[in-house]
């Protein structure tokens, strides 16, 4: 068949077979970081050091590609449970990153009358994935300053009966914690699962896992992406091993490939070097956030998290990102993305030399 010809009816068929919603969706859209200083995506700026880098080389090499994996991933659910000090009696479900975890999670509930709930501006991939498996969304909005709105959360458990709520902590875009007390009270309303998403666990002071004893419809979620891992795509859920056998069940077997479990097992025995990493990275928050705060013309919000919120007053968010663009720097523009980020930007703590050169960059522009 000439091209052209099968061009159009590869088209043709797409339009009569791939869902109506699916065909107006977006696809997640990924900015090109080439040759710029990459404060985007809330990675972790350092490497391992050359030493490190050959021993986990030598792991590498110890590895059977022409087998399967372990399809549960024992040795590292076991790594996992030691260094985050997880309770014997929890048990763990590993994804392909913890979007995976959302999709699984979603999956194993969808029903006609499924309705998910988290407060909104948030992680967006509670709402994609909702969508994709043609399930009801519902974002409450956050208060003041991005602090959860119980009363509203409240009315719309009440209203929506949602059989699943998610709840970043700290939240992402806006870095901020909601409190034990309010979490405590969404859960008690919940008339089915809550999930707490601790995808910034690291760089925060909070821990769900002591609420796990407490409630029978919690689960708790955490990635190693934010604390140097995102190249290996490890997520985890812990829960009561009730809810993990059943949402075992929809994990496709072998997510976990041979290279990300070897190279989590080598991670968590040498989980040090992070934690070093890490409270660098803490500390440089504190400072990236009292600089911004000294500049003329931006609102910054604190944060428990790798990144910091801001908000332009004087020169438009979109025309900000593109300037730094310009002075390579790539930092995440959310105007638009939400009302309440109207104006917003979000930068991912780096390096101290790549929060300096954003910082002159920055501060040449508003001046
Ligand atoms: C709150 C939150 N949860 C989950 C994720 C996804 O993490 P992963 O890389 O494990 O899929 C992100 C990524 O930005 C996030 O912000």
């Amino acid at each position: 068949m000439p091209q052209k010809e099968l061009d159009q009816a590869v088209q043709a068929r797409v339009e009569k077979w791939i869902r109506s919603d699916i065909q107006s969706l977006k696809a997640y859209q990924v900015a090109d970081a080439s040759g710029l200083i990459k404060l985007d995506a809330m990675e972790n700026p350092y490497i391992w050091g050359e030493e490190l880098k050959q021993q986990w080389l030598a792991e590498m090499q110890q590895q059977s590609l022409n087998r399967y994996p372990d399809p549960a991933g024992t040795r590292v659910v076991a790594g996992l449970k030691e260094v985050f000090g997880i309770d014997q009696r929890y048990e763990l479900l590993l994804g392909n990153g913890s979007d995976e975890l959302i999709q699984i999670i979603i999956a194993a509930l969808a029903a006609d009358n499924l309705t998910v709930l988290s407060p909104e501006p948030s992680f967006v991939m509670y709402e994609m994935i909702a969508k994709f498996l043609r399930v009801n969304y519902v974002g409450v909005p956050l208060g003041n300053d991005f602090k959860l709105d119980l009363t509203a959360m409240l009315d719309a458990i009440e209203a929506y009966q949602p059989g699943v709520v998610f709840l970043a902590q700290p939240n992402n875009p806006t870095g901020n914690l909601f409190g034990e007390e309010k979490v405590r009270r969404v859960i008690e309303a919940s008339p089915g699962l809550v999930v707490i998403d601790e995808a910034y666990l690291a760089f925060a002071e909070c821990n769900a896992l002591t609420l796990l004893a407490d409630y029978s419809n919690l689960l708790v979620m955490r990635t190693l992406s934010k604390v140097g891992l995102a190249g290996l795509r490890l997520g985890f859920l812990v829960g009561h091993p009730g809810w993990i056998t059943e949402l075992n069940k929809v994990r496709l077997p072998y997510n976990i490939n041979q290279l990300t479990q070897a190279s989590t097992q080598f991670a968590l025995a040498n989980y040090h070097q992070l934690a070093e990493q890490i409270n660098q990275l803490v500390t440089d928050r504190e400072q990236l956030f009292e600089s911004l705060q000294q500049l003329e013309g931006i609102t910054v919000w604190p944060s428990q998290a790798n990144f910091l919120l801001f908000r332009s007053h004087t020169i438009p968010a979109k025309e900000l990102h593109q300037a730094l663009i310009k002075e390579r720097i790539l930092i995440k523009c959310l105007d638009g993305v939400h009302p309440l980020l109207t104006g917003c930007l979000r930068v991912t703590v780096g390096a101290p030399a790549e929060n300096e050169a954003f910082l002159k960059a920055l501060t040449a522009i508003l001046s």
